[in-house]
């Protein structure tokens, strides 16, 4: 019982998964005091992230815990057809098929709900959506879950706010180990990586514009300076825009900025950020990619509406053609270009978040008796075990406060 793209696939995927298991340590000494103590013992969860390799690992920390497993994407577009068959093969069920339409995505994120789950690890949120708004017959027997990234937190606060969330979740993307880590260094590696490898053409001296100075937007610009390009920065947080302009990058609007750009990098979380009002100032041959969880960041209507027709140009690459002969370039379709057009962030950063994903999720499972639907923390505990794993994973060792430090940060007294 499971839906993927073609069985045949299975033994590239599981290279895939063994190359990243290899570099998650974290996760690996996590996986090896679960596989004998068996926390999620005959416990059904459902897990929808970007089915790749690093993902894999997690689905299968959590059978090696005991756990039934059913595993789905995130994305219709980042699911790596060759790991969905690999960790089917693998004992974990999978229903995903990358190039899904929108409605086989929701029926793949459905298929993986069906046997009820008691926890859920969502990462965007659209399980959570069908267990409450359109299926909540699946949601018979859910205790909890984890959320893995902002949009996702977003969306459950707007639902507890409204006294419409059903469970209580686990704020796994608010994590330090988390997202300190993973939407900065991680989107910041890996948004390049894609492009890069998706275009084939150099950064340096070129105009980047990144709009969103948040996690992602940090680790963006960051990687861009460092290649050497010309970075703009768009917000529209008075605060993050000041942090922008004294890390040195330009700071003004989308629309100042539209003439300039090479490239336009989207990780905002919000919609609308690039519209029909930019496309006509925009310079022959602008790459326009997004990095937010949904592909609502650049609108690809507005866009379809001003060109004249549209051809594929490139793996990856949608040309537009304006009526003025332009051509404007759209990456991965609009969809988060490092998982749609590449492999998503590197092993080492996703130990720490798929860690903080089991330790999250065997927290909710032990006090989840206790915990009315809401949003829930990650216990300090928990993120400072996985930071100090991943500290000695990479051979580092910290300092610790002596007793006096101890007090003397504690009192008032030089
Ligand atoms: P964040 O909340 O730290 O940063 C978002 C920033 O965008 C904020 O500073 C906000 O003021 C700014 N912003 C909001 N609307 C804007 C607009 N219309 N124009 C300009 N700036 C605007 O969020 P974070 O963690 O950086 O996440 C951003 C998005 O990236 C989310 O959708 C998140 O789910 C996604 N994400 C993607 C990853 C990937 O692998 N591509 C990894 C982690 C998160």
């Amino acid at each position: 019982m499971s839906f993927i793209k073609d069985p045949s696939l299975a033994a590239h995927g599981i290279q895939k998964i063994e190359w990243a298991r290899q570099f998650m340590p974290a996760l690996g000494e996590i996986r090896k005091v679960f596989a004998a103590e068996q926390p999620f013992k005959g416990r059904k969860v459902t897990l929808s992230v970007h089915m790749e390799a690093k993902t894999a690992n997690l689905a299968l920390a959590l059978k090696e815990a005991g756990a039934d497993v059913w595993a789905t994407g995130c994305n219709p577009s980042s699911t790596q057809d060759d790991v969905a068959a690999g960790l089917d093969a693998l004992g974990v069920p999978v229903f995903a098929v990358c190039g899904a339409s929108p409605q086989q995505y929701t029926d793949h994120l459905r298929m993986a709900l069906e046997f009820c789950p008691e926890l859920i690890i969502d990462d965007g949120g659209d399980l959570i959506t069908i267990l409450s708004d359109t299926d909540p017959q699946l949601a018979k027997d859910l205790i909890g879950g984890c959320e893995e990234t902002t949009t996702g937190i977003h969306r459950l606060h707007a639902r507890s706010a409204a006294g419409a969330l059903i469970c209580p979740m686990m704020n796994v993307n608010d994590a330090k180990s988390k997202h300190y880590y993973d939407n900065k260094y991680g989107t910041g590696q890996s948004v390049w990586t894609a492009i890069m490898q998706t275009t084939n053409l150099t950064v340096q001296g070129k105009c980047v514009v990144v709009a969103g100075y948040g996690y992602c937007g940090k680790g963006i610009t960051m990687r861009a300076k460092g290649l050497g390009a010309n970075v703009i920065v768009t917000e529209i947080d008075p605060f993050k825009a000041l942090e922008a302009y004294n890390d040195g990058f330009r700071v003004m609007t989308m629309k100042d900025a539209a003439p300039l750009g090479d490239y336009f990098i989207t990780a905002t979380g919000c919609r609308d950020v690039i519209t029909a009002e930019h496309f006509p100032l925009m310079k022959d041959n602008a790459f326009l990619c997004n990095a937010g969880h949904f592909n609502v960041e650049v609108s690809v209507s507005d866009l379809e509406a001003a060109a004249v027709s549209h051809s594929p140009r490139r793996d990856g690459i949608e040309g537009y053609k304006m009526p003025d002969g332009r051509t404007l370039n759209l990456l991965a379709e609009g969809r988060l270009v490092n998982l749609a057009a590449g492999n998503g962030h590197p092993a080492e950063i996703m130990d720490m978040s798929f860690s903080v994903q089991m330790l999250a999720l065997r927290y909710m499972l032990e006090n989840s008796a206790s915990m009315a639907p809401g949003v829930y923390e990650v216990p300090d505990s928990i993120d400072a075990q996985v930071a100090l794993m991943r500290l000695r994973a990479a051979g580092l060792s910290i300092d610790a406060l002596t007793k006096e430090q101890q007090e003397y940060l504690s009192g008032w007294e030089v």
